[in-house]
């Protein structure tokens, strides 16, 4: 697979929902990537009009970022139950964990599940 290059095992010993996500993974990069070098892009350009093309596809990759982040979410349980902790919250960002009554080591508890693709993290968990 020419895609192969940002594995870090060699692609016989992963499992196909592992690459998908490596897949997935990879795109939101590039996505958050690009919008950094619009950023730039835009703040360099002395061009107005120029400047609100580039904000415009910018902003467009945002929501290729978003899409990618969503398919993960949905194909990764732990994923998932972090971003319901964690995100659209105000408090200060090192007290959330507290705050749900979470602790960074408990990883298997709960299994709220996200994706059919599940990952087996299941069997990995200390229940
Ligand atoms: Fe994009």
């Amino acid at each position: 697979m020419a895609n192969s290059e940002g594995l870090h095992e060699r692609e016989a010993l992963l499992s196909p929902e592992t690459i998908d996500r490596h897949r997935a993974l990879t795109s939101l990069q590039e996505e958050l990537e690009a919008a950094d070098w619009y950023d730039q892009r835009v703040d360099a350009t002395s061009d107005s009009e120029l400047g609100a093309v580039l904000a415009h596809n910018r902003d467009e990759e945002k929501e290729h970022a978003m899409m990618l982040l969503e398919w993960l979410r949905r194909h990764d349980p732990v994923l998932d139950r972090h971003m319901r902790t964690d995100l659209f919250t105000d408090g200060p960002l090192t007290e959330i964990e507290e705050q749900s009554g979470g602790e960074g080591g408990s990883e298997g508890r709960g299994s709220e599940g996200g994706g059919q693709g599940s990952l087996g993290l299941g069997g990995l968990r200390e229940q």
